[in-house]
This record gives C-alpha cells, structure tokens and sequence, in this order.
C-alpha cells in the first residue's frame, strides 16, 4: 500500500480524495527534489579576459541573465535563456547531469556553441531563444522568437539541431511577418508531432497577435490559429511572490497527448493562456489540416476541458496522458489524468511557496523523473538587487516519461 500522501494514490481514487490531497502539502513536499540552483547566471567563458572584458562592457551583467526552459537528453541538461534584458550573451546552453550532491551555481555551457550564441544581428545565429522541445531522434527544435524587446532585428525563426552531431543545424525556418512579426512576436512553447514528416504546434505569447502557429516539417510551412480561447482572460490580477502581474497575458503552456491505442484515435492538444484559468483543447488533425485552419470552421472544434484553480505557466504531458501543469498563484505543480475530467481528478504532486517561485519549463528524463525550471519570474522582473536563489531545477518522481516517447 502507498503512502497516503503519494499523489498516485490520490489519483486512484479521484475526486473524493482531491480535498484530502490537496490540503496536505507538507507530505508531497518530500516528493520534491533541489537538482540544481543558482542566485545568478554564469558561463564556462573561453578565458579569464573574455570574462572581465564582458563585465567591463556589460556585455555580461550577471543578474539579467534568466532561465526558462529545461530539457534533458541523454545525459544533458539543456536550458533556455530569453533575453528579456541587455547583458544576456547566451540563449541556448547546456549542462552535464551528474551525480555530485554539490550542484550548485553551475557554470553553463552555450550551446551549440558561443558562436552560435554571442552574434547578435547576425541572424543565421541565435538570437532570442525561449521554447525548446527534443524530439525521440535527438533533434532539438528552438524556438528562436522573443521579439518583445529591441535586443535584436532579425526575423524569428525554428531552429533544429541535431544533438548527436554537436548541435549542427539541420534545418531553418524563419516565420513570415504575417504570421509573426519581429517587431512583436512572443514564440513561447512547443510541442512535436512526429507523424508526417514532423510537426511543431507553438504557442504566440504576444499581445499583438497571440494564437498558436502550426509548423509542418516536410511542407516547409507554417500557419497560424487564433481564437479568443487563446487570449488573456482578466479576471483577477495574479499575485506570486507578493508581487501583483497585472499584464495581460495570452496563450502561453500547450501540451500534446501521447499516441493513442487505436490509430483512428487522435491526439489532444492542450492548451491555457498564462492570466487565465481555462484549459481548452483541439485534434491535433484540425492543426495539421492548413485548409481547414484556414476556413475558420475549426473555431467550432475548440473545447472547454476545464477551469484551474490558478493561472499557469508551463505543461507537460507524460506517456500514460497525465498532464503537469503549474498554478502560479498557489506556488503548486498539478497533475491531471486527461483521460477523466479535468474537475474531478486534478491533484496537487507539489507545493511550497520557498521552492515553487513560479514553475515554468518542464521536462521529463529517461527514468521516470520529471523536472521543472523554477524561474522567479517576478523576482527577475522586480528586483534585480534581489539576494538569494532565484534559479532552481527541481526533479520530482514520477516513474512516467514523455509524450514523446510513446
Ligand atoms: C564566472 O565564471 C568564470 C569561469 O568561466 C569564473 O572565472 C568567474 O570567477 C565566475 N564569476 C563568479 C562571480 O563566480
Ligand atoms: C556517482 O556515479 C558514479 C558512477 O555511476 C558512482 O561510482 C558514484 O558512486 C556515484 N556517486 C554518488 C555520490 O552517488
Ligand atoms: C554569421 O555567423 C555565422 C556562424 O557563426 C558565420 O559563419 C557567418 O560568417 C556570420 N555572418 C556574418 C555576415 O558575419
């Protein structure tokens, strides 16, 4: 028998047990684990005099420097670094998962390289990289699309690299202005499809144009989805860190559904705009269809799955169609088994307010870990001379692994 506090025995019983499970969040906090944190951002830079020039020239200023997103693969720890200020001189790196106790301040690795990383302008290089998925092949797809800030003119585009080559690219697709401005356009998340050729489903955070762009591989394409189930919701502002975000904020988490048991079943995409509590989804064959998302007519499609209890960052879905998803205002991950309604079977697996300082990206690894990018968002945004932890990758069991890999 399973302790009570195990969210799978929650899960088991269901709705009768959410209030039990939900109100005891010192047990499952046991459940979380510190994998690494930071208080600022460093990088293994090519020397010593490289490092203190960029000091010198702010190049480098220590405390702009944000994480994002988190994915592992194969023994790699790879992580995002949006550059929502000046200073940042790395998007994309990468750190060895070890097994050393002592994982604290990292150095980061750019990734692929700092070439690749410190050219900004040059815009066959990366630029501003938020959203980062890695494909069963080990190609990972980048999301090279914050164009929110004045740190870069060049178009926005989806990079893929192949891991194991040492990062070369192998492709890349640069977003027409129609579907994506670079003056404006947010690229955020995204999921793969690997049916066709491979599909990329990402989500438009912007407030000019916020929707979800549809990126299909072997066509070479890309089309966009908008829909008011993908804009902000206001209804009332979200406080986390006693901090209050009154920003709108659109679509920002989506998840796919692993594959299903019968090939005339579909996959889901989920889908939630960051200031709202909806969770709306949609047949992944309607977001592969480019006629019909251009007929408007998939409007009808979209489903209400259910309401969250808070506004939410990052999701992820596992191989068994368990869907994690963070709740902001509640310093909580969840955890909903979409094969039953969302109201009845969604659990709190973790909560405290110290660690849980807004959960953001999420990744799972090959043995049934998940991990979660623990950012600060607003300790980022509102307090730069903040002391302390502002960057963690917590890791959490779950003996699950990701969609991808079914
Ligand atoms: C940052 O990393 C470099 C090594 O790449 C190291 O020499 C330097 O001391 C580090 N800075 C701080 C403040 O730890
Ligand atoms: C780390 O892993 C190595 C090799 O797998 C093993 O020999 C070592 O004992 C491990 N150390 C810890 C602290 O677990
Ligand atoms: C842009 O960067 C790439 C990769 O580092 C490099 O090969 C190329 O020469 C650069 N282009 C310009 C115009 O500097």
């Amino acid at each position: 028998m399973r302790k009570m506090s195990d969210f799978g025995f929650c899960g088991l019983l269901g709705f009768l047990f959410v209030s039990y499970c939900s109100s005891s969040p010192k047990k499952v906090n046991n459940k979380l684990i510190i994998d690494f944190e930071w208080s600022f951002i460093n990088f293994t830079w090519p020397s010593a005099e490289d490092y203190h020039k960029s000091l010198f020239a702010k190049r480098y200023i220590p405390e702009n420097n944000m994480i994002s997103n988190v994915k592992i693969y194969d023994g790699f720890m790879y992580l995002s670094l949006p550059r929502m200020k000046n200073g940042t001189p790395v998007t994309l790196a990468y750190i060895p998962i070890t097994n050393r106790s002592d994982k604290q301040e990292e150095l980061l690795v750019p990734y692929p390289n700092w070439d690749m990383n410190v050219k900004i302008g040059n815009c066959t290089t990366l630029q501003n990289v938020r959203g980062i998925e890695i494909d069963k092949f080990g190609v990972m797809w980048v999301l090279d699309g914050v164009r929110v800030n004045d740190l870069t003119d060049c178009p926005s585009k989806l990079v893929l690299l192949d891991l194991n080559n040492f990062g070369s690219v192998m492709d890349s697709f640069e977003f027409p202005e129609s579907i994506c401005p670079k003056k404006g356009c947010f690229l955020y998340s995204l999921v793969v499809d690997d049916r066709d050729g491979g599909y990329a489903y990402i989500t438009d955070h912007s407030l000019i144009d916020p929707g979800i762009i549809v990126y299909s591989r072997h066509k070479n394409r890309a089309w966009k989805l908008r829909d008011r189930s993908m804009f902000s919701e206001v209804k009332d502002n979200l406080i986390v860190d006693d901090v209050t975000v009154t920003n709108m904020a659109p679509v920002a988490g989506i998840a796919l559904s692993p594959t299903p048991r019968f090939a005339k079943q579909d996959k889901s995409v989920y889908y939630s705009s960051l200031s709202g509590y909806n969770i709306y989804s949609l047949s992944a064959k309607i977001l592969m269809n480019e006629d019909y998302c251009k007929s408007g007519k998939w409007r009808q499609d979209v489903t209400l799955v259910g309401k969250k209890e808070s506004q939410g960052d990052g999701m992820i879905m596992d191989h068994k169609g368990n869907l994690f998803l963070s709740y902001l205002a509640k310093h909580s991950i969840c955890k909903w088994n979409t094969k039953k309604k969302l109201n009845d079977d969604i659990n709190v697996v973790a909560k405290d307010a110290n660690m849980l300082s807004w959960p953001d990206g999420f990744s799972f690894d090959s043995d049934g870990n998940l991990y979660v990018a623990v950012v600060g968002g607003n300790k980022y945004y509102s307090a730069s001379n903040y002391i302390g932890t502002k960057y963690k990758i917590l890791k959490l069991r779950t003996r699950t692994k990701s969609y991808i890999y079914s």
